[in-house]
């Protein structure tokens, strides 16, 4: 991780409508860690104009508390998309913590983005870079360039993977968003996850699955959550206010988990300094702990503590 703010964590990344006044009103007080504001797929083309006006005064004039507020703007195949990152920067630039930009299927696309953001603010007087960018991939062509696309941007914060779109750009068999096609043993999506994953891991970035479209089926969400959140990815997608808890749940470590990785920290910290006997590889408890655990512990307790988890254990030095 590069940056700090890449450190802010998005287990839980709730889609908002763009067209919906209900929706931007309530998501507000949603316990999401981040929110999108749509002005993709959810909104319908001849309410797109209305939509760009609504998102920046939502933005603008609400309270979104510590939440990310991304907002996704339409893919660059579109006549909108200039548009939909001009109307919401002018209108709410300093409120805007991201642009999502959908659909990427090259480096070239990110580096559109990245250059129309750095000139809007420029001219608006803003800090150049602080917004991010948020890639999703969501096609063949995308998934190819992935290791280009997530480097062609120091905005970039994130990789998302689509699935809805993804599944019909390659005909996968099934219709239910995100989940696995009839007919096939293994999980279908286990090569598009990990490919994502490494793009994220090698540039520093965060990798978040995308939506579950069965809204109304927990332990289905649940599944694929645990699915992805095995593998390594930071958050997923919520489309629907009961999901958000699901996911801060499954994209944080279990309470035994965060405190053995403060206890691996605090004792790595002590074997290898002088008064530990300056060792690189000990045994704590029944497992030996080297440089390599150090790393993994860090990730583990740094989403620990983002996620508001207190240590119920503390290390003690053997009694000499
Ligand atoms: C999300 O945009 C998806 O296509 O799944
Ligand atoms: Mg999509």
């Amino acid at each position: 991780m590069t940056d700090t703010r890449l450190l802010r964590p998005r287990r839980s990344c709730l889609a908002v409508p763009g067209s919906s006044a209900r929706f931007l009103e309530k998501a507000q007080s949603a316990d999401a860690d981040q929110v999108f504001l749509d002005l993709e797929d959810s909104v319908a083309p001849v309410a797109k104009p209305a939509a760009r006006d609504a998102i920046a005064t939502a933005l603008d004039e609400g309270d979104w508390k510590d939440k990310i507020r991304t907002v996704r703007v339409n893919d660059l195949t579109t006549e909108w998309t200039y548009r939909d990152v001009i109307t919401v920067v002018e209108k709410a630039g300093p409120k805007v913590d991201c642009i999502m930009l959908p659909k990427v299927q090259t480096a070239a696309q990110v580096q559109w983005l990245d250059m129309t953001l750095t000139q809007l603010e420029k001219v608006l007087g803003l800090e150049v870079g602080r917004i991010g960018i948020e890639v999703q991939i969501e096609n063949a062509e995308g998934l190819t360039n992935v290791n280009a696309i997530g480097a062609a941007s120091p905005r970039i914060e994130t990789i998302i993977f689509g699935p809805a779109d993804f599944m019909a750009s390659i005909n996968m068999r099934s219709l239910v968003v995100g989940d696995q096609p009839p007919g096939y043993e293994s999980d279908a999506y286990h090569y598009i996850l990990m490919a994502i994953l490494m793009a994220a891991r090698a540039n520093g970035l965060q990798a978040i699955d995308g939506p579950y479209g069965r809204v109304r089926d927990a332990e289905g969400y649940l599944r694929t959550a645990e699915r992805s959140a095995a593998l390594g990815f930071d958050g997923k997608w919520v489309l629907h206010p009961d999901q958000i808890d699901i996911a801060n749940r499954v994209y944080a470590p279990t309470q035994a988990d965060y405190d053995r990785a403060e206890l691996i920290l605090d004792a790595y910290a002590y074997f290898t300094s002088a008064e530990g006997g300056a060792v690189g590889a000990v045994m704590l408890g029944d497992e030996m702990i080297d440089e390599a655990s150090r790393k993994m512990a860090l990730v583990v307790a740094a989403q620990g503590r983002s996620a508001g988890l207190s240590r119920t254990t503390t290390f003690s030095p053997p009694e000499s």
